[in-house]
């Protein structure tokens, strides 16, 4: 099977060929174009993303297929971000897809994002396979689920505000860092005192129990107020960046770890599959990976080019519906995605 994932939900023009078969597919082609121009606005501006795909997305498909070696006739199947993302920049994608799926004939499946986040480590690390318990953190969305099996999919907890990539970023700008906020903030937090700011641990608490509402959810606007306060407060703002921007990470972190660890002992899964952009973090994955350790599980985590948006893991998920009989485009529109269940 040759697959073609297009991802255009958000700010990253991407296309890329997945060969092989479900249980073996490895990546042929990555064609990854970060929209520059949100930079300017410290955000994602929907309407510029949309026309920045509408220009890229032509020869980003054509420069996927040529790196992996493959004409369109030689494709079995063609796989799309369907949702959820910017509705006219998922547009672009779609009506691409659709034309190409007309053009030559080949299937088209519509892949739901967050679902794909998940198979997108399994291209990295084989061993990134269900049951797993999945985090997925990125820009957009924050997601605590366990993964009995592909395609079947319970939802813990998720946040009940901000996003956690959405925090960083945030917090980036309000710290003068700039944008995108996660891997700004992560280099000044490198050299940050962890003593001299200790930020809330939002929805963490010792006297949760499994069953209860805030046992599994997430919650980051208490934590970027906390921080907003700080910076105020602080009589050197710009000596104290570093140490603001180390607490902040280190609440984010502790949170995290612990809300896993929790899933990882309430389902009694061996292991933990991270997604998102916010995987790339490196001290996130490292102090999960000795939380898990403790705990006798093992952290799988995707290299930094499959951690963000990315159009293999679309490919790779596509692969997975692709032998799912009566599957049509719109089944990967509805919300929560299919297979998935509120815990
Ligand atoms: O998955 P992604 O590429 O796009 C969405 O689907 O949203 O995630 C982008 C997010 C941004 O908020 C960015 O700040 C965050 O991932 N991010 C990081 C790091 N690198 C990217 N957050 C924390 N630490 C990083 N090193
Ligand atoms: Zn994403």
């Amino acid at each position: 099977m040759n697959v073609l994932g297009i991802e255009t939900s958000c700010d990253e023009t991407s296309a890329a060929v997945v060969a092989g078969d479900a249980a073996a597919a490895r990546v042929a082609s990555c064609v990854i174009l970060s929209q520059d121009v949100h930079r300017v606005y410290r955000g994602v501006v929907p309407e510029l993303a949309s026309r920045a795909h509408l220009t890229a997305l032509a020869p980003v498909v054509d420069r996927a297929l040529g790196d992996a070696g493959v004409a369109l006739e030689d494709l079995d199947l063609i796989a799309v971000t369907e949702g959820p993302g910017l509705i006219g920049a998922l547009l672009v994608g779609v009506s691409y897809a659709k034309g190409l799926a007309l053009g030559t004939g080949r299937p088209l499946v519509g892949v739901h994002h967050l679902e794909a986040h998940l198979f997108g480590t399994a291209l990295d690390d084989p061993a990134a396979v269900p049951p797993f318990v999945g985090l997925i953190v990125s820009g957009g969305h924050s997601l605590l689920l366990d993964v009995p099996a592909w395609g079947s999919y319970r939802l813990l907890g998720e946040t009940r505000d901000d996003a956690v990539g959405e925090a960083f970023d945030k917090v980036g700008t309000l710290l003068g860092l700039g944008y995108p906020g996660g891997p700004v903030v992560e280099r000044a937090a490198r050299e940050g005192d962890p003593a001299r700011f200790r930020f809330p641990r939002p929805m963490l608490h010792a006297h949760q129990r499994p069953g209860d509402s805030d046992y599994f959810d997430l919650s980051m606007s208490g934590l970027k107020t906390a921080v907003i306060h700080a910076v105020r407060a602080s009589k050197d703002p710009a000596a104290d960046t570093v140490h603001l921007a180390r607490g902040f990470q280190d609440a984010v972190i502790e949170v995290l770890v612990t809300k896993t660890v929790r899933a990882v002992e309430a389902c009694g899964r061996p292991r933990v599959v991270l997604g998102g952009g916010v995987a790339c973090n490196r001290a996130l994955r490292e102090a999960m990976a000795a939380a898990l350790r403790e705990h006798g599980a093992t952290l799988h985590a995707p290299s930094p080019r499959l951690s963000t948006d990315n159009a293999a893991m679309i490919a790779r998920a596509g692969l997975f519906h692709a032998s799912e009989a009566g599957r049509t485009l719109d089944a990967a529109a509805r919300l929560p995605f299919p297979g998935l269940v509120r815990a």
